[in-house]
């Protein structure tokens, strides 16, 4: 048996229950992993309240991102062995000290990247490599505007698009925020709370506008953030941290200057083994170099994921999350 935080009925932070769970042995395509760290990310609270369904239904142990070491391995597998270092974005199961991990989502880590440094940015590190490299190609000069600047995402996405060249522009919600988004790349803050983040865009674009806007945040900054967004640009919407986009006219976009709009997903970018492989080592190439900093800015005990989660909806956190079980 090993500790784990399970959902056996949707809802608020309440519902994530400390226990003891069986893992089984691996199967064919699986290694068992001993986590020494495990990410929180916004999606987990989504599949906790239901507004993602669960895959596998009640119960089910939350968490999609974790690091450790591999304890066993499946019949049949050469690409992994026992003691390997390794780190992941998976189905869930990642709240607890050990878990089953399909061998085609696993990566080794390289040495120089440590168990709460990969459990803190696997999945918000490669979701900003596909966001800044592939969903719009961010180039030196672009304005783009990065919604919650200061948040697991955020810091990230501040530091790499600033890396890239381009004039980073990041809303957060408080002064202390703003500064911690200013110190990790971010050039400009705006306090969306208190400002009118269009006309704050206009003013320090004089008047050009965003290549490209990153909105995690949905339903508030809906449809104001179209408004940040130059002719031709593109409205990459990529979560839903207060609540989600409801249905719009898509001739909204033409209105607006014959505008891009996606709403991606890592799933889909990292599909591929290959993709996946190509976006964690472009990660660990900018994390390597110190390009990027991965700030693991709160850490818990693993049986108290609810203050975590209650934290991470209250916006009472800023950069990256871990669990430690
Ligand atoms: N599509 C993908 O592939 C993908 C992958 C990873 C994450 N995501 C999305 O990226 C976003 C950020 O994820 P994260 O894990 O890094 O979280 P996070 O940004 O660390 O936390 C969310 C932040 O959103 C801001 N916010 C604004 N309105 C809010 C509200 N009503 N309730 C709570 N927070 C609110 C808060 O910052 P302020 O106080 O500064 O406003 C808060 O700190 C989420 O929407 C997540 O679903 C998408």
């Amino acid at each position: 048996m090993v500790a784990a935080v399970r959902v056996h009925k949707l809802g608020g932070p309440e519902v994530l229950t400390y226990e003891d769970i069986d893992v089984a042995a691996p199967g064919p395509g699986q290694i068992r992993v001993k986590q020494y760290a495990c990410g929180v990310n916004f999606i987990d609270t989504y599949f906790r309240m239901g507004m993602y369904p669960s895959p596998v239904g009640l119960p089910f142990v939350v968490g999609n991102e974790g690091a450790g070491e591999v304890m066993a391995i499946g019949p049949g597998i050469s690409e992994f062995k026992p003691g390997d270092r390794v780190a992941y974005v998976a189905g869930l199961g990642s709240y607890a000290a050990e878990r089953l991990v399909p061998t085609d989502r696993a990566v080794k880590l390289p040495a120089n990247i440590g168990y709460e440094q990969a459990a803190a940015m696997m999945l918000k590190g490669m979701t900003v490599e596909y966001l800044v490299r592939r969903t719009f190609k961010v180039e030196k000069g672009m304005n783009v505007l990065m919604h919650a600047a200061a948040g697991g995402v955020g810091l990230i996405l501040c530091q790499w698009a600033n890396h890239l060249g381009a004039n980073v522009i990041g809303t957060v919600g408080s002064q202390d925020k703003a500064a911690l988004a200013r110190a990790n790349g971010c050039h400009h803050t705006i306090l969306y709370r208190d400002e009118d983040f269009v006309a704050r865009v206009k003013e320090i674009t004089g008047g050009k506008l965003c290549e490209v806007v990153y909105d995690g945040i949905g339903k508030t900054t809906f449809p104001a953030s179209l408004d940040c967004i130059r002719p031709l640009g593109m409205f990459v919407s990529f979560g839903s941290a207060s609540g989600q986009i409801e249905a719009f006219n898509i001739n909204i976009l033409q209105q607006k200057g014959s505008l891009f709009a996606t709403r991606p997903t890592l799933n889909t970018y990292a599909a591929k083994r290959e993709d996946l492989l190509a976006i964690a080592n472009d990660l660990f190439a900018v994390v390597g170099s110190g390009a990027v900093k991965i700030p693991v800015n709160q850490k818990y005990a693993l049986r108290d994921a609810a203050k975590a989660h209650r934290d991470l909806e209250g916006r009472a956190t800023t950069g990256s999350s871990i669990l430690v079980p």
